[in-house]
């Protein structure tokens, strides 16, 4: 079944936000690059991976709808940063603003009945939930560490240590 006008407008809407989020990710992953924290560069660089998956998905699923999914305008991500904390609230307040983004996507889909959307967007609100967890919880560490040399070096060498990044849909 297809999506009204109204939810296709919303997932495009969603599809254009997930890829900003990709390109906020991208330009910390150079900032950090620019620090000499590799580890934390290539941990910003995979989420800026990741945020690609994540609007492969609402594209496929618009596609799969049989609706016209569309990029919108991004805007250019801020630069530089000022400090290794700001450049991680930056992150948290994007993940904030993409966790309401889909909320309100979901409140949508659900005032027009639209259940096969349900399972994505419960996909979604359950990696929101766990997105924000984990920046947060790397902001309260570079807290923590508050501007000392090997602490920083050793978060870096943790960081670094993920996974490498794929752009395939999983
Ligand atoms: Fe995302």
């Amino acid at each position: 079944m297809k999506l009204s006008d109204t939810l296709e407008k919303a997932f495009n809407a969603q599809i254009t936000l997930e890829l900003q989020a990709s390109l906020v990710y991208r330009q910390l992953a150079i900032e950090l690059e620019l620090m000499d924290l590799p580890g934390m560069a290539a941990w910003l660089r995979h989420q800026a991976d990741e945020e690609i998956v994540h609007a492969n998905k609402f594209i496929d699923h618009v596609a799969d709808r049989d609706n016209h999914p569309r990029i919108g305008a991004t805007a250019a991500p801020s630069a530089p940063v000022a400090s290794v904390l700001d450049a991680f609230e930056a992150a948290l307040a994007h993940e904030e603003k993409v966790s309401a983004s889909i909320r309100d996507l979901y409140r949508l889909a659900e005032a027009e009945g639209d259940l096969d959307s349900r399972p994505l967007l419960n996909w979604f609100l359950d990696e929101q939930i766990e997105e924000e967890a984990t920046v947060k919880e790397i902001v309260g560490r570079v807290k923590m560490i508050d501007d000392d040399g090997p602490g920083l070096l050793r978060l870096d060498e943790e960081l670094g240590a993920r996974p490498v990044a794929t752009t395939e849909v999983r």
